[in-house]
Parts: C-alpha cells; structure tokens; sequence
C-alpha cells in the first residue's frame, strides 16, 4: 500500500465509534483526521479520546480535503442519507451495517458511488474472517457436497438491557440489524437469493431503556424467513430480539449430500467449526490460520482504503450489502402479504482471500 496516510473521518460518536477508532490504530496508512455527530459533545469527547479534531458538522468534515474515507457510524436511517451526502462530495464511503433501509437507497447509493468511481463499503465483514473463509473453503473444496440447506439462529437478547439508545434498533428490527450478518456470510459464500418467503411478530411490545422510559417495539421483534438461493439452496434464517444470546440454537449450519459444517457464531472472525462427514459425530476443524483479533471493527475499513488505492476486487461491497437490504426488504414485505417475495438484484461474487484461496 501507499506510504500516504489515507485520511479517515467518522461519522456518528456513538456506542461503536470508540471501537473503530482504536482498531484503526493497528493500520498504519490510516490516519483519523477527524470525528463529527449531531450531539456535539459525543463528538468532543470522542476526539479527546482519541486525540483527533471535531468537526462541527458533515458538512465541515465532508469540506476537508484531507478526508479520504468517510466512515458512517450514525443510527440505521441515517445511514442512506450520510452516506449520499459524503458520496456528493467525493468520499469513499464504509457504512456500518444496514447500509440502507430501503433497496432502492441502496441501488442508489451504488449508482452513485459508481458514476464517482468512489468505493463503497459496509459492514458486515464476517467474509474477512478466519472463520467464514475456513468454511467457505470446505464448501469450494466439495467437503460438504452439494449444500442444499443451511440454518442461521441470531438470538440478539434484549437491545435495551445494554444500549443506552435502543430505539433505532427497534424501529429497524432484528432482520435489519443483525440478520444482515448470517445473510451476507452465507450469500457471500452460496451465492445469490432469489426468492423469500417470512413470517414475523413481536414477542415483546412495551420495552424499557434503562432510565426506565417505556418504549413501543415498531417493527416486529421475532422475523423467520425461507430464502431461496439460485443455487437452489433453501436458508431457514430467524432472527428476533428476544432470546438472550447464548441459545442453544446458535450460530450457523450447512448441510450438504455428504456432510454438515457448524460454525459456532456469524458474528466474529474466530469461533468453533465442526464437520460431520455424511451423519458421522461432528469434529472440530482447525482454522487456516488464527485470528490476531476476534472483531476487528476497522478492517473493513482498511480494505476499502487497500482497494481505492490499489485496485482490485472488494469483498465487502456496497453491491452486496444492497442484496442483503433487498432480501429484508422482500422479506418483510412477505410476512406482510403472506406471500412469497422474488428477489431481483445480483451482485459481483466475492472472491476468497488470498491466504485462505
Ligand atoms: N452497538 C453495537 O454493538 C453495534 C455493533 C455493530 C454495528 N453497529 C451499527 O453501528 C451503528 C451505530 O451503532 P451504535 O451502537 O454506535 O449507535 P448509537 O446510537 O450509540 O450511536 C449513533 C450515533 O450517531 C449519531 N447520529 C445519528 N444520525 C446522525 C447524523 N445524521 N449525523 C451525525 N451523527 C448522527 C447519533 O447522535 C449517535 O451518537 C448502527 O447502525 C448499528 O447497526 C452497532
């Protein structure tokens, strides 16, 4: 890579900001210029953190020459619209997960970024890790035969127990925000989605932050969808807000004609892999290589900064995150109408990486 520092800003101080920050660290071509959020003493106290300027807005940050890479932190419907304005003024863009609300923003978005010749990325970034490349690899390799079946359990507890703003996440509901991870894992791995069917509910209403403000869920807190893959694949993927994680059902499985795999979480770069070889007790499988960190919040970051410079293929693509918000969406869209919903937009497959091809 370039030996010049590639400016990065951050947008939005909240609950994950600090992470990224300090993950950025570990990368030596990325330099922090700067941090801005619409509450501007979460920016302030961000930036003494972490010693870099506040700027007093987007529209200030996104004036500033020295940034390169706009990193989009803000709340889920902030997202689309954070994102277009930096693309306007000419910014990389890695948005945090989902990338849009809608699947035409995100179509959008990639137009845009596209028509710029700007990269645009977003979380999730599971693909990058030890994990996932160890699976896919198994499934390239014919471990498992052909897969016809794969399950994904995201039990995400109760956001508000934990989060001192959990409303955002409520509003966009537990497919939106955390079955973003097992979709991109395994369309990134199987391929694309054609079709969804789903069924959704609320467990749970009335919630309580925790200053004890009472709260109404506005999406449904429990979603299930069937997606077909064109592969032909069926996924069976359930999400909610409900059950605390750990559950027992947890994680990841694929089934193929000739065995199973089992990957302890979608979340991570390391966790558990096991095999069962054609109905045999599953084993565990080492993995390539072991991870320096379990969840390197910036190294989607990094590559996206890797590939605006050098070229090359990107494995968290903005075209991939906006199949995944377009899978939601028809989902959502089925458990509403009852009816199952096609998917049309298809994406660049990602590549492996080179250590794990
Ligand atoms: N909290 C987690 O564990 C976690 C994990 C992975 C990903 N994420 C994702 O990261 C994003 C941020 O999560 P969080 O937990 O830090 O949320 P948060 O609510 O703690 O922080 C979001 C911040 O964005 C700011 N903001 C909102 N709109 C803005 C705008 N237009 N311009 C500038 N600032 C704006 C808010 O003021 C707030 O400080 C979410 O979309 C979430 O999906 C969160």
């Amino acid at each position: 890579m370039s030996t010049e520092p590639f400016g990065v800003a951050i947008v939005g101080c909240g609950n994950i900001a600090a992470r990224y920050a300090e993950d950025l660290r570990r990368y030596p071509h990325l330099v922090l210029r700067g941090v801005t959020d619409l509450d501007p003493a979460r920016s302030h106290a961000m930036a003494t953190d972490v010693g870099c300027r506040t700027y007093l807005d987007s529209d200030a940050l996104l004036a500033d020459p020295e940034v390169a890479v706009v990193v989009n932190l803000t709340s889920h419907r902030a997202h689309g619209p954070v994102t277009r304005a930096a693309l306007e003024a000419g910014k990389h863009v890695f948005s945090e997960k989902p990338m849009a609300l809608r699947a035409a923003e995100a179509r959008f978005l990639n137009t845009a970024a596209t028509a710029r010749n700007l990269r645009l990325g977003a979380a999730p970034i599971v693909l990058l890790g030890e994990l996932a490349q160890t699976a896919w690899r198994m499934v390239r390799n014919g471990g498992l035969g052909t897969v016809r079946l794969a399950y994904a359990d995201v039990n995400w507890g109760r956001m508000e127990r934990w989060h001192a703003a959990p409303q955002p996440f409520y509003d966009a509901g537990p497919l939106f925000d955390v079955g973003v991870y097992p979709l991109t894992l395994l369309t990134g791995i199987l391929g694309p989605a054609v079709r969804v069917t789903a069924s959704a509910t609320t467990l749970l209403a009335q919630r309580s932050t925790r200053e004890g403000q009472w709260f109404n869920v506005e999406s449904p807190d429990f979603v299930v969808a069937v997606v077909e893959l064109a592969d032909g694949t069926l996924v069976r993927l359930t999400t909610n807000f409900y059950v605390h994680d750990p559950a027992r059902q947890c994680g990841v499985e694929l089934h193929g004609d000739e065995g199973s795999l089992w990957l302890s979480t979608w979340f991570t770069f390391g966790g558990r892999l096991e095999h069962s070889p054609s109905g045999e007790p599953y084993r565990d499988v080492p993995l390539i290589r072991t991870p320096q960190v379990m969840l390197p919040w910036a190294a989607g970051v990094e590559e996206l900064a890797r590939v605006a410079i050098e070229g090359g293929v990107h494995l968290t693509s903005g075209a991939h995150a906006a199949h995944v918000v377009e899978i939601i969406e028809a989902a959502l869209s089925s458990a509403r109408g009852g009816t199952p919903v096609q998917i049309q937009s298809r994406f660049p497959r990602p590549q492996p990486l080179a250590w794990a091809a």
